[in-house]
């Protein structure tokens, strides 16, 4: 198979596993970051093939779905490229990428060494911002039984990937414990660009959120 036939035969698995996702990992998600990826990825000078399907493949095992197990994306992902007859340095490329992609907690750092990790990053982290970043994020919190907000329920700064994947916390505590940090985490410059208004757009949210809850909007 050669490089598009690849990227289309894996485009077409990954919207076949992905389809019915209602937590905001469904194949309009991947499609979108995809996109994203590449534009950052051109602007950085990355390689498109490995972005484009680490883009592809980042979600198709996320540890929040299979029993916290942080290896079963890469895992998946080895074994469908494999299947393809992929080369071996793209793969382990493409696995790294997806290894090191999640958000961990607040305390802790995930930087991607490569340009492709970063473009690859930038983009899934552009959709937890924004308007997207908020539908997606109630629809997580809805899928997983989540209160929206909770007064008595202070937010954490998670010191630990342990602690941050124990937390079962109302939605609105995750714009302080994950969303809202993304911006000054982003790896790229355009990544860095395209964050700005969509952090802006979450920060008003909050703000007007509080307000209607306490009575003052
Ligand atoms: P990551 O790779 O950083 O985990 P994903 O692409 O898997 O990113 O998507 C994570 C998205 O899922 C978040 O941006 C948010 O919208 C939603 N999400 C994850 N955890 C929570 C949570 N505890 N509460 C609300 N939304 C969440
Ligand atoms: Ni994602």
């Amino acid at each position: 198979m050669n490089s598009s036939q690849i990227v289309e035969s894996t485009a077409a698995h990954v919207r076949g596993l992905l389809g019915a996702d209602a937590t905001g990992h469904d194949w309009h998600h991947v499609e979108r970051v995809r996109r994203n990826a590449l534009a950052i990825a051109r602007e950085e000078g990355a390689d498109l093939f490995v972005v484009e399907l680490a883009a592809l493949l980042h979600d198709i095992a996320d540890w929040k779905f299979h029993g916290g197990d942080e290896l079963a994306g890469s895992r998946a992902a080895r074994a469908w490229l494999e299947s393809l007859g992929c080369e071996v340095s793209a793969i382990d490329h493409v696995c790294r990428i997806i290894d090191g992609l999640s958000f961990k907690g607040a305390g802790v750092e995930t930087n991607m060494p490569t340009p492709e990790g970063a473009a690859v990053q930038d983009a899934d982290r552009l959709e937890a911002l924004g308007a997207i970043g908020v539908a997606r994020a109630f629809a997580y919190g809805g899928a997983k039984g989540r209160l929206l907000y909770d007064p008595e329920h202070p937010p954490e700064m998670h010191a630990s990937f342990e602690a941050y994947k124990k937390n079962a916390g109302p939605t609105l505590n995750h714009f302080y414990e994950k969303l809202l940090l993304l911006k000054d985490r982003m790896q790229t410059g355009a990544g860095r660009r395209m964050a700005q208004e969509r952090h802006q757009y979450l920060a008003d949210f909050v703000a007007r959120f509080l307000a209607e809850w306490h009575g003052s909007g």
